[in-house]
């Protein structure tokens, strides 16, 4: 079933996922996408499927079709065939604001926080809330930013009214996520988080990543970084050339094979998204 957010901020800080139960439904099916641009053929016959509560990684070699196919799924570009379903109903996603009224977020790479302004205020960008005469509802924004974050275990970040400018860059991607999970989020997509982070500030993410799926939400984690991957994720979908190339269950399968795949595996419509590698053409 389709469920909206309601207009506005919700009326409490309760999480999404603090309210409702995990189904085993699969959250978001893509079947048969293919987009191109001009001649170029992005994806071709894609399908792609994120359950509730686990952390699907989306890897393959530069210009596989992994941001295009998460640009498909945030509104950004339309698709030229194939059919999305969230939680099992059809669903067409024209622009960014209809993946957010669906509890779609993506944290794109560049992270796009404002250096100037501070926690508080990146985490409440264009969704401020305001009194009757316009004035900024400071304590309640404040009280919901901190309450994330700390659902969310992140203890580094002395005190929330400092420039994000100031934090370190594990820091600053904490933020990021904090920010993407606030807004009834059930779906967070996070393109390449780790990629200029040093061993600790991967690890703090990593860990992060690992609690939003704990808590029941379902989390697309982008990463040319095998180890990255290996740590978080449920399950591994690979793009080559634009095509599936396999689905792997993370518990089952090897760097190797995955490797393979991304660099040599023949690419395989993957039908019915069995949730195996070696599945059938
Ligand atoms: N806006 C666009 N206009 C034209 N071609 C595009 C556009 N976006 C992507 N492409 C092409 O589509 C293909 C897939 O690109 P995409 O960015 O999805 O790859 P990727 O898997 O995200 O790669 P990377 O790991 O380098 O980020 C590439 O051949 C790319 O050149
Ligand atoms: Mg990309």
């Amino acid at each position: 079933m389709r469920r909206r957010r309601p207009d506005g901020p919700p009326p409490s800080v309760l999480l999404w996922y603090e309210t409702h139960p995990v189904s085993d439904q699969p959250l978001l099916e893509l079947r048969g996408v293919s987009k191109s641009f001009g001649s170029v053929q992005a994806l071709t016959d894609v399908d792609f499927e994120v359950r509730h509560g686990e952390v699907m990684a989306l890897v393959g070699d530069n210009g596989a079709g992994k941001s295009t196919l998460i640009k498909c799924i945030a509104g950004i570009h339309p698709m030229d065939t194939g059919e999305m379903l969230f939680d099992g109903t059809p669903v067409s996603i024209n622009n960014p604001k209809d993946a957010a009224r669906l509890g779609i977020e993506v944290v794109y790479q560049d992270l796009a926080l404002c250096d100037n302004l501070d926690v508080v205020q990146n985490m409440f960008l264009g969704r401020e809330t305001h009194d009757r005469f316009q004035r900024l509802k400071e304590p309640p924004m404040e009280a919901k930013a901190a309450q994330t974050l700390a659902g969310l275990r992140v203890t580094t970040i002395s005190s929330i009214r400092q420039a994000v400018a100031t934090l370190s860059g594990g820091q600053r991607q904490s933020v990021a996520v904090a920010r993407a999970v606030m807004w009834n989020s059930r779906l967070v997509i996070l393109d390449e988080p780790t990629a200029a982070l040093g061993v600790a500030q991967t690890e703090q993410v990593l860990a992060l990543v690992n609690r939003l799926a704990e808590q029941g939400l379902s989390v697309v984690l982008i990463s040319h970084n095998l180890h990255d991957i290996f740590e978080t994720a449920t399950r591994i979908t690979v793009l080559r050339l634009g095509r599936n190339a396999g689905i792997f269950e993370r518990t089952k399968t090897t760097q190797e094979e995955v490797v393979h795949a991304i660099t040599a595996g023949k690419p395989t419509k993957v039908s019915g998204i069995p949730g195996t590698q070696g599945a059938p053409a």
